[in-house]
């Protein structure tokens, strides 16, 4: 029998995704962005990407069946994003899976969006080592996961942020120091000059006594306002690349120090990280320095792959198809807050 061609949709936040998979390869990726329409709000607006679902969805697709050079009748199975996530960005990306399943006469398969983050790598670096440690990092998610088998168990979580997402945090300090939406990159960029001991950010929940796997992002975010605040009661202005440098290490610090040692604690030797804090360049290089002094491999996904889309949708659509795991009924729903 010829393997499998698996169309996976993305739409639980503000990235709309259409990716093809077929026996673990690539065959097609595609993702629209409605960020830009956000940009002007700090932060993503439901109402706003839902439209942008709509929009974007056919375009999307269409886009990937052309990249893949397959017909709608080609496709064996759709998977999409259930839950976690926005409930109307959701329900336009399951709507639009529903369709075309049922147009096709091929299955539907229903997927966490967590999932889909862990099997992105796959796509990239083959089969996932299990059992492996899964840092994701992104505007949306801190979380550490330990994975034993993708498709036959359920994902175990070590520990979440209690409050804000790492991403958040670099957004929201990144305003603070007056550099643009997104953050993260803002940040990066401006840290390359700066000094990052210039500033003692603190280390939250890093004490001994801490839950070790949980993140608490919120104080850092206060303490950076705090210190922008000390040089203006002063007169002074801070600078804002001693600062954008000081808060990256202390994010790099407590991500790197809490992934390495939830793989320690459970005898893992892989650690992926993805996520759009993926990018981050000191969030990088402190992982690879952690993970070659513990002999832990790293694994870091491509960027397109890192941040929300479809092709990792369709990634674990395929382990599901080739597992023979059960469709899901087409009165399937969304679990816009599924148990993370
Ligand atoms: O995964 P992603 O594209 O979208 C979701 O949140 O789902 O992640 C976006 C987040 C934003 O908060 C952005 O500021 C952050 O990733 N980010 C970075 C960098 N590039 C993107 N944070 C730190 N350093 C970067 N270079
Ligand atoms: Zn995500």
């Amino acid at each position: 029998m010829r393997t499998p061609v698996v169309l996976g949709i993305e739409s639980s936040c503000d990235e709309t995704g259409a990716g093809i998979v077929r026996d673990g390869k690539l065959l097609a990726h595609v993702v629209a962005s409605s960020m830009d329409e956000h940009a002007r709000f700090g932060g993503v607006v439901p109402e706003i990407a839902a439209r942008a679902h709509l929009h974007s969805f056919n375009p999307v697709v269409r886009q990937a069946l052309d990249q893949a050079g397959l017909r709608v009748g080609q496709i064996d199975a759709v998977a999409v994003t259930t839950g976690p996530g926005l409930s109307g960005a959701l329900q336009v990306g399951l709507a639009g899976a529903k369709s075309l399943a049922y147009a096709a006469g091929v299955p539907l398969y229903g997927v966490h969006h967590l999932a889909g983050h862990v099997a992105a790598d796959t796509l990239e670096h083959g089969p996932l080592p299990e059992p492996c440690v899964v840092l994701i990092v992104s505007g949306g998610h801190t979380s550490l996961l330990l994975v034993r088998d993708l498709v036959r168990e359920p994902i175990l979580h070590l520990g979440d942020t209690l409050d804000d997402a790492a991403g958040e945090c670099f957004d929201k300090v990144a305003r603070i120091l007056g550099l643009p939406y997104p953050g993260g990159p803002a940040i990066d960029r401006a840290a390359r000059d700066g000094d990052a001991k210039a500033v003692a950010f603190p280390r939250p929940l890093t004490r001994p006594g801490n839950d070790p796997f949980a993140f608490s992002f919120s104080g850092l975010k206060t303490a950076a306002a705090r210190w922008v605040e000390q040089h203006r009661l002063r007169g002074e202005e801070p600078s804002v690349a001693d600062g954008a440098a000081a808060l990256q290490e202390a994010v790099a610090d407590v991500l790197t120090r809490k992934a390495l040692a939830a793989c320690r604690a459970h005898d893992v030797r892989t650690l992926i990280v993805v996520g759009g804090v993926a990018a981050n360049s000191r969030v990088r290089a402190l992982a690879e320095e952690r993970c070659a002094a513990a002999g832990v491999e790293l694994r870091v996904p491509p960027m397109t792959l890192c941040t929300d889309n479809g092709a990792m949708i369709a990634a674990v659509g395929d382990l599901l198809v080739r597992s023979g795991a059960e469709p899901a009924p087409l009165n399937v729903s969304i679990d816009p807050s599924a148990p993370l």
